[in-house]
Parts: structure tokens; sequence; C-alpha cells
């Protein structure tokens, strides 16, 4: 049986973020009522992963060890590497190498938003495709800032263009990949682009100069959201606040995920719901054990 693991890159330096990321990783900035990293975390939790590597720098290891631990406390278990300089994303595939151990990987980006009907659906789509490589497009406004996807009406892709200065559609790559175990060759085979990093849409690009490649579209209704700006933070973090309010239902929320899923008893919730005392967080773990609303359909 495929068994894909998951990687989280929570490394980088924030620049654009600047002062806000001077002294803290940007992935451990509040997004409403959590840290940033919760949410790429939670995908990999819906994709029904529980080996789960942290890529991090140096200064912040401990920062994410106080928060995320072994990882207990979400019925998951989490490995940490660090990245000893920002060289690009495909550069955690080298990275990961002993902690796949020959298995597959869905990689995900620690600043990246995903939320939408049917979206476990996806993710369970994914984790059962057994050789090559899954990724996601999505419709942006300035794709320029991203890589860009070009496919034909039948969703064949002609095209892949890391950051293009005339993007050749409006396809944005979401910052999330799931790769068989030879993307970890296809990353030592490249050579840092003009900016000096091992880029991810090279190692995508292989895939798709192989036929090994699956782009899978993110439709209308469906929320992407990256938290690398100023503005991007601030509307992530109103974006998820609107949602939690209206539907009193959490975004990201990893406990109650892992409650979901089986990994957590009522007793470890109720447990860590103590921690929070009688804040909303707290609250809404109580409610989660005490009325199940729904049911993770894995
Ligand atoms: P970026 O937004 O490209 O870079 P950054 O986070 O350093 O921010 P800035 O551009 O403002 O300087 O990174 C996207 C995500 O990938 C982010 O979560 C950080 C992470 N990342 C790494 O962990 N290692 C890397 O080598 C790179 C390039 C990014």
């Amino acid at each position: 049986m495929t068994t894909y693991k998951g990687i989280v890159l929570a490394g980088g330096t924030g620049t654009r973020l600047y002062p806000l990321t001077l002294s803290m990783s940007k992935q451990l900035l509040p997004i409403y009522d959590k840290p940033m990293i919760f949410y790429p975390i939670s995908v990999l939790m819906l994709a029904g992963i529980r080996e789960i590597l942290i890529v991090t720098t140096t200064e912040s290891l401990s920062d994410f060890k106080n928060l995320l631990g072994t990882g207990e406390d979400f019925g998951v278990e989490f490995t940490y590497v660090v990245q000893q300089k920002p060289e690009g994303i495909a550069q955690a595939l080298i990275l990961a190498e002993p902690f796949l151990a020959g298995d597959h990987c869905c990689l995900i980006l620690g600043d990246n938003i995903f939320y939408g009907q049917n979206f476990i659906e996806r993710l369970n789509q994914a984790t059962k495709v057994e050789q090559g490589c899954t990724v996601f497009a999505y419709h942006v406004t300035d794709p320029e800032r991203f890589g860009v996807v070009e496919m034909d009406e039948n969703q064949n892709v002609l095209s892949i263009e890391e950051k293009p200065v005339h993007p050749k559609s409006n396809y944005a790559l979401t910052g999330l990949y799931f790769f068989d175990n030879s993307s970890i060759a296809i990353a030592k085979s490249l050579t840092p682009s003009k900016r000096g990093e091992l880029e991810i849409t090279d190692v995508i690009r292989h895939y798709l100069s192989t036929q090994n490649l699956k782009v899978s579209s993110l439709g209308r209704g469906f929320a992407w959201l990256d938290t690398g700006t100023y503005d991007s933070l601030l509307d992530a973090g109103q974006f998820v606040e609107t949602v939690e309010k209206r539907q009193g239902l959490k975004i990201a929320c990893l406990e109650e995920i892992a409650y979901r899923m089986g990994w957590l008893s009522k007793e470890q919730i109720v447990a860590r719901a103590k921690l929070f005392k009688q804040n909303a967080y707290g609250k809404y773990l109580l409610d989660t054990v005490g009325y199940p609303i729904f049911s993770c359909n894995r």
C-alpha cells in the first residue's frame, strides 16, 4: 500500500512581513485564533497523514517544538529538521529523505490556507496515487506572483512557469504538492535558479515531461489564501473570523480534527480544553466532544 508522509515548510525569512518577522517565524503569527502553521498541518491531517516533518530554521526550531511538541496533543507524530538557509522549497525534499525512508510525501507550504467543500475527497484521491505527482491549480488575479500552469480545454498541462513576467494563464499552482519518492532524486538533480533556489516548479516540470503529472483545479467555491504580506495576513485572519463566527465551527482546529479522525479520545480532548481554561477555544473543544456536529468521512 502507498504511504504518504507529510512535510510542512516552515522556514524562509518572511522579509515581506518585516518587522513582524524580524524575531519570529512567519508561520507562528496568528491567523485569527490560532498560529498560522495549524492551517497547513490541518490539511495533512484531513488527508489522513499522521507522520509529519516540520522543516524550520535554527532560530525558530525551539518555538515550534514548544508549540507542537511530539504531536501527542494532536494525535500525530512530529519530526523536526533544520533548513540552514532558505535555498528553495525543493530542498525540503532532500532534507526529508531519511524521514520519508522510501515513502511518498505531501508537501505543504507553512503559509498556505485551504478551505472549501469536498476538500477531503480531493485529498483522499491524491493519497491513492501510486506513481507521479498531484498539484492543485487556482484562478487568481495576480498569477505573476506564483508558479503558473497553462492548460488546454481538456485540462491537459501545456506549460508550467515560475513567476513569469507574462503569465500564460490565470491559474496559479498552490502550495500543496503530492509527490512519489522519486521526487527526492529529481530535487537532487536540479541546479539552483537565478534567485539561488531549488525551485519546486522544476520538480513538477520534470513530472510533466515524463507524463506523470496530475493537475486538479480548485473551483470558485474554494478559498486558497497565502499569508505572506501585510494585507494577505490580515485578510486571512478576517476570513477565518467571518466563517467561524457565522458557522460556530472552527477552521483548522487540530484537536477537533484528531478527535473526529479517532486519533484522540474524549478524555484527551477534555484534558487539552482545561489547558485553555474557559476561553472560546477551550469551550469549543468541550462542545466538540459533548455534541458531535459532523463526522470526518474517512
Ligand atoms: P516564500 O513566501 O517564498 O518566502 P518567505 O516565507 O521567506 O517570505 P518572503 O518572500 O517575504 O521573504 O516562502 C513560501 C513558504 O515556504 C513559506 O512558508 C516559507 C517556506 N520556505 C521554506 O521553508 N524554505 C525555503 O527555502 C523557502 C524559499 C520557503
